[in-house]
């Protein structure tokens, strides 16, 4: 699918911004602050999470509005696709609710089910500190990659927390904790984990294969290292989690063991939620973090790049994929050679920069945005 038609009311800076798009290269242009990252960011919270600013709902709202926002999308399917009907997705927060509707053709379902219409990927600014911040971020980087191809990677992470929240609260407990609670407890969190650590192996196996067989591309080439956040030797095999015999007893087993450390720090200490995704830069034989801030950007974009042709491997088609602020940052030769892969690859593409000049090599095919001062957008 890609995005043919894009209503923004009340979401930011945005009063009301709509605009009409087609599957390939989509191009907004205008000053700093006029707004292109914040359509974007719009975008992005069309899938499971909080979109790629990690904002609170309350910060989306905006400030000179009635006190709730609203995203919508129209999405057609791409010719390779199969699909024939158009579908409408969107998110909104009314005034004075505290938690955000999602509507597929205009029917409430959750969060999480919409990875299922809609495959989005993004290369952001933020992202540039990927590999020198803390595992959290990098570990919400790989579940975002991962459920790009496993959409219930989602659903199995957020049923995760709810059962280790709980379990936390009741080792907090002063008069002691009941031993049965905390077992089923464990047994919920397993069987969650199981899957979560079985999804995000197969990402990183079938990723890093990607990676390999991309043999002359501009981008650097990356090595990548799973650290689950529990001690597993022996990586899972098996076409599926539930093919998994002694994951379960093994990790419950783990977390019994760990009770009273637990309880003292008041956390859970191992699990799923600290893993992280270990990164090198190929030809240099260098950890990720170690290389130059140049480096670092070649390595993300190369690693984009190759989760892009496994998504359209996967699904049979292509994400969209969310650039902000990507072009200025290559040279005319890498960003000529970078438009040129992104139109091969065939689906949507969304990119931002301050100059139209930057997008020049972008084709005769490319949809091209201006936004000024005032938000109105025109097309050239
Ligand atoms: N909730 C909000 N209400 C009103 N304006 C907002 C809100 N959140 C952000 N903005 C404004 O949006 C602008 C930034 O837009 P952004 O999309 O980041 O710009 P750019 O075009 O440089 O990418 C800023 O001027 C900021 O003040
Ligand atoms: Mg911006």
């Amino acid at each position: 699918m890609f995005i043919s038609g894009l209503s923004l009311t009340d979401f930011r800076s945005h009063k009301k911004t709509q605009l009409q798009a087609d599957a390939g290269l989509v191009i907004l242009t205008g000053e700093n602050g006029v707004g292109k990252t914040n359509i974007l960011e719009a975008i992005s919270l069309l899938s499971p999470g909080r979109g790629f600013r990690g904002s609170q709902l309350s910060d989306l709202i905006r400030r000179e509005g009635e006190g709730g926002f609203a995203i919508s999308a129209k999405l057609h399917p791409l010719a390779v696709s199969g699909v024939v009907d158009p579908v409408t997705i969107g998110i909104g927060l009314t005034p004075k609710a505290s938690s955000r509707q999602v509507r597929v053709n205009g029917v409430a379902t959750s969060a999480n089910s919409l990875s299922e219409w809609l495959a989005i990927l993004w290369l952001t600014p933020a992202m540039d500190r990927l590999f020198l911040e803390g595992a959290s971020v990098r570990r919400r980087f790989l579940d975002r990659l991962t459920l790009t191809i496993f959409p219930s990677h989602a659903r199995h992470y957020t049923r995760y927390e709810a059962a280790m929240r709980q379990r936390n609260k009741l080792l907090a407990e002063e008069k002691g904790y009941d031993p049965l609670w905390l077992d089923g407890l464990e047994q919920m969190m397993a069987e969650q984990a199981a899957n979560i650590i079985f999804f995000r192996q197969q990402l990183v196996q079938q990723l890093s294969e990607q990676i390999n067989q991309q043999e002359d591309s501009p981008f650097a080439k990356a090595d990548l290292f799973l650290d689950d956040g529990i001690e597993i030797t022996e990586p899972l095999g098996g076409a599926s989690a539930d093919q998994q015999p002694d994951i379960m007893p093994y990790l419950q087993n783990i977390w019994q063991k760990s009770r009273s450390r637990d309880a003292a720090i008041g956390r859970t200490l191992q699990g799923p939620h600290r893993a992280d995704l270990k990164v090198a830069h190929h030809a240099k034989s260098m950890p990720a973090d170690q290389t130059s801030t140049g480096e670092q950007k070649a390595l993300l974009l190369g690693l984009i790049l190759a989760q892009v042709n496994l998504i359209t491997e996967k699904n049979g088609q292509p994400p969209v994929l969310l650039l902000d602020e990507v072009a200025a940052h290559l040279d005319p030769s890498r960003r000529e050679i970078l438009f040129e892969i992104l139109r091969s690859k065939g689906g949507q593409v969304w990119m931002s920069g301050t100059e139209s000049s930057l997008f020049d090599k972008a084709g005769s095919s490319a949809c091209r945005f201006h936004l000024d001062k005032e938000q109105i957008l025109t097309d050239f």
